[in-house]
């Protein structure tokens, strides 16, 4: 007690703070634990009620055997920004996949050097990308699988998919053009000589746009289909609220947890 009626206000000051510090750490500690451990337990309710998706591969997950390509053919076409925003919707497209229960084999075809150099500038991103839920190909797809396993998903086909046969390979469009180039992959399916067609989505849901959905949420509803056999559930979940026409089936008031319009968000372009 001497000693500290020797020292300074100040240094009086810190002594008391350190005291009251050591007294308090442990429970301050201890309420910071508890409060991440609540943090966990209602991320893994929200999870489990399906309102989110997990971050990590599900402990259960399979690989489905099914083929998706991503066409990167169309660089010439896009804006940087445009570029940019194909970019982040492969980076959705990723971890889709890799969160599934049942993942795909996404393969990138004849990505060029404008999405090239996007990708190098996220390097550290995609390096770290697991092989097994995404493949880069400089080939072509028809370089990759028989003409006749390859269907041409374009919204403009007359055809409609009904199911996903795992012995085929579906192609999508990779990229952004806000409806510029009408009839492109069509016209490209066509002169390639594979088979085209379009989602089902007409037959279960009502659109208040066009039908023509981006590549992260077209590769989502593929996903999704492939999980729950239902192109109901698959397209409720996966396109977003405003595109739905009102009192629509699936469409609900928008509230801040399902209004995903955000004009920042770059992934949300076709
Ligand atoms: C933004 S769209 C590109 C639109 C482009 N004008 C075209 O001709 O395909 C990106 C890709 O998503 C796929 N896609 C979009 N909506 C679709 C639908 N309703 N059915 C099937 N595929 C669709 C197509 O593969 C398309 O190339």
């Amino acid at each position: 007690m001497e000693e500290f009626n020797k020292l300074s206000r100040n240094q009086r000051k810190k002594v008391m703070h350190q005291e009251k510090w050591e007294r308090e750490a442990a429970a301050f500690k201890e309420k910071k634990q508890e409060q991440r451990r609540e943090r966990r337990r209602r991320h893994n309710q929200r999870i489990a009620r399906g309102e989110i998706k997990p971050s990590r591969p599900p402990p259960n997950q399979i690989r489905s055997g099914h083929q998706i390509v991503v066409d990167m053919d169309f660089d010439d076409k896009m804006s940087e920004r445009e570029i940019k925003s194909m970019c982040a919707q492969l980076s959705h497209c990723y971890s889709a996949n890799r969160c599934a229960t049942q993942h795909v084999d996404l393969h990138i075809t004849k990505l060029h050097e404008k999405s090239s150099s996007r990708f190098t500038a996220l390097k550290s991103v995609h390096t770290m990308w697991a092989k097994q839920y995404i493949g880069f190909h400089d080939k072509e797809y028809l370089d990759m699988f028989d003409k006749d396993k390859l269907v041409y998903l374009t919204a403009d086909s007359p055809n409609v998919v009904e199911h996903l046969d795992p012995e085929k390979a579906y192609v999508v469009g990779g990229i952004v053009d806000r409806n510029r180039y009408k009839l492109l992959t069509l016209k490209k399916a066509e002169e390639q000589g594979i088979a085209h067609a379009q989602l089902p989505i007409g037959q279960y849901i009502q659109m208040a746009t066009r039908k023509v959905m981006t590549v992260n949420q077209i590769f989502e509803i593929l996903l999704r289909f492939i999980e729950t056999n239902d192109w109901k559930t698959a397209f409720v979940d996966v396109i977003p609220q405003r595109k739905l026409k009102e009192n629509a089936p699936g469409h609900t008031e928008p509230t801040e947890d399902n209004n995903t319009d955000s004009s920042s968000n770059t992934s949300d372009e076709n």
